[in-house]
């Protein structure tokens, strides 16, 4: 007969799961020695059944209740182990990760909405691949018109189902129709509208100061009354926003749109220090130059009623202005190309911190 003392010293002195798995087949499994025992009540006497039987039983409870405690308790020193050589050392400084920056355009674009939305101004959209009708004719300039010829326009081989040609847009212009369609569709008597419109445009140009793809923001504001006065202001405010300076001096120049009568260009004095250019004081000052930054001008009667609205009741001014010159202007670049080259280390150096873009309401910060 099996002790029991024993065999519960013996399960409690396992010192690995395995072996206490060994002990537990040992004694209980199929043919585990208590196992025996058990069968052997089988062949006895009653009487001798009513002295071993409770013996046995002990025994296996015994055995039983001393391999689930000494399970769990080699389990719990398992996992105390596994906790003491796991531990992290949060102390340690982290490897660094190589960090993305925003291109100088789209900060530029983000900073022109924001000062356009302080003025009042909403943000537009248009496709990339336009229609000749809202790139040119609508903005009268109809197919015979010379000033087609001013673009040098990249078109498509097919015509849309309306029979237009397709074109890549040559300017943001064409934003300023879809929007007053859409806006006279809305309101049948007409209603006021302040849009600008940034993106993406096309020309066949290429050299240091041109690129076949480059960016414009449009203006356009339609109302009642609305006159040069607006205009003149609206364009100051928005320069001396976007430079942050206050000493902003614009030259207005009469110029020729088809889309805006009269047509204005925009000219801001600047001066040149270190070969860096300062945009700030009169253009007509001493060691300063004029530097054009915008076409701009009241809008031609002809472009209102093709937007949906009468001209003798509403007028409007509307500009355009060439981003990327503006960035380069307010950062120091002096290459056009470089914006479009994606050289990683022209971008770390000119790039703008995503976590902490500068917003013209927070302060313009610093480029990383
Ligand atoms: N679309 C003109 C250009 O690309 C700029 C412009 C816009 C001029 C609006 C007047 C009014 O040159």
């Amino acid at each position: 007969m099996l002790d029991i003392d024993q065999v519960i010293a013996e399960i409690d002195g396992a010192g690995t799961l395995e072996a206490l798995e060994a002990l537990r087949i040992q004694y209980l499994g199929k043919q585990g020695s208590i196992s025996g025992l058990l069968k052997t009540l089988g062949g006895m006497s009653p009487e001798q059944r009513q002295i071993e039987g409770p013996k046995i039983q002990t025994l296996r409870e015994g055995a039983t209740t001393a391999l689930a405690a000494r399970k769990d308790a080699l389990e719990t020193a398992a996992l105390d182990a596994r906790l003491a050589a796991e531990t992290i050392d949060l102390s340690l400084p982290a490897p660094a990760s190589p960090r993305g920056s925003v291109h100088p355009i789209s900060q530029v674009m983000d900073e022109l909405a924001e000062v356009f939305a302080d003025l009042g101004f909403a943000v537009a959209t248009g496709p990339e691949i336009e229609d000749d009708w809202h790139n040119f004719t609508a903005l009268n300039m109809p197919e015979s018109h010379p000033a087609r010829a001013m673009h040098d326009t990249f078109y498509f081989p097919d015509r849309n189902d309306a029979g237009r040609e397709m074109l890549l847009r040559t300017h943001t212009s064409p934003v300023q129709i879809r929007s007053m369609i859409e806006t006279a569709k809305a309101n049948p008597g007409g209603a006021p509208l302040r849009i600008v419109a940034p993106g993406r445009v096309y020309r066949s140009d290429s050299d240091a100061t041109h690129t076949p793809m480059f960016h414009q923001i449009e203006g356009l504001v339609i109302d009642k009354g609305i006159h040069l006065g607006h205009l003149k202001w609206t364009l100051e405010a928005f320069l001396k926003a976007f430079f942050e300076r206050d000493d902003i001096v614009l030259r207005l120049r009469p110029s020729y749109f088809p889309f805006t009568e009269p047509s204005i260009e925009v000219d801001v004095g600047y001066s040149s220090t270190g070969g860096r250019r300062v945009v700030g004081g009169s253009g007509d000052a001493p060691g300063h130059a004029w530097m054009e930054v915008l076409g701009s001008g009241m809008v031609n009667r002809h472009v209102v009623t093709a937007g949906g609205f009468d001209p003798d009741e509403w007028q409007g001014f509307a500009f355009g202005i060439g981003v990327d010159r503006l960035a380069m202007l307010k950062y120091g670049m002096d290459d056009l190309r470089a914006f479009f080259d994606g050289d990683v280390r022209w971008l770390s150096h000119y790039g703008f911190s995503a976590l902490d873009v500068p917003t013209l309401s927070g302060g313009v910060g610093t480029p990383v």
